[in-house]
């Protein structure tokens, strides 16, 4: 379908091989249209962030499929994969993942870099995007001198520089307080509405997942519930 920004069908993941291997996904299928925004809870271990990464083209499944935009991105290979990544989704991190030796604003221009846009667009674009979650005067610190709320915000900032079309976040407050963790989902919520974006956010917290307009639960690698509120 047309409005259909994620698919996916029936994917199975199993982590290992034989006697130690670990069925994580179990059939699981969740559709996301455009401009849908959607929260997944569930227990520690649940397969959150399995289930992600396959939508994030970050690893491969054993069955099923996956259709990101209309495309089929189950048989790619691992060039086209990273190329339509690039273009396509922001992804942020359970764990921030910024490069330490990189000031904030370098973190940002890297998706655009790799994209080929040139140095001096890609500091300024960077540098608008830091703005909007009020960290313009850290721009020239580097990851070990910023407080864990504002590297997180620098990684938000560098999931959305290239203007994806779909957003996958992977518990991004994990580790702030409640005053950092209102603002860092206060900001990304305002951009991916005012532009019509696709977000997936994997979380802990009921009271994010009550600001977003769908919750599903994972339990043991199967989806239970659907909820449209
Ligand atoms: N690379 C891996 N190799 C083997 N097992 C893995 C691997 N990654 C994750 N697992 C296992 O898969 C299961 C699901 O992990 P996953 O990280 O998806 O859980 P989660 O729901 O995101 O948990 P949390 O809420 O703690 O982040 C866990 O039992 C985990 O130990
Ligand atoms: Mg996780």
């Amino acid at each position: 379908m047309e409005n259909r920004a994620i698919e996916v069908e029936k994917i199975k993941k199993i982590y290992g091989y034989g006697r130690n291997s670990l069925k994580v996904l179990n059939d699981v299928s969740l559709s996301v249209n455009t401009g849908e925004i959607v929260s997944i809870v569930g227990p520690s271990g649940a397969g959150k962030s399995t289930l992600l990464n396959m939508i994030g083209c970050l690893d491969a499944f054993q069955s099923g499929t996956v259709r990101i935009l209309g495309k089929d991105i189950t048989n790619l290979s691992i060039e086209d994969l990273a190329e339509f990544r690039n273009r396509h989704i922001g992804f942020i991190f359970q764990l921030h993942n910024l490069l330490s030796e990189f000031t904030a604003v370098e973190n940002v221009m890297i998706p655009l870099l790799i994209s080929r846009t040139g140095k001096k667009k890609a500091r300024k674009t960077a540098l608008e995007m830091i703005e909007r979650f009020e960290l313009s005067d850290r721009a020239g610190h580097k990851p070990a001198e910023l407080s864990g709320g504002e590297c997180q915000r620098i990684a938000v900032a560098r999931a959305l520089v290239s203007d994806p079309s779909i957003i996958l976040a992977d518990e991004p407050t994990g580790n702030l307080d409640t005053k950092n963790s209102d603002m860092l989902i206060g900001s990304l919520l305002k951009l991916v509405s005012e532009k019509n974006k696709t977000i997936i956010i994997v979380t802990h917290d009921m009271s994010i997942a009550e600001r977003t307009g769908r919750t599903v639960t994972l339990v043991d690698g199967m989806l239970q519930t659907d909820l449209k509120k």
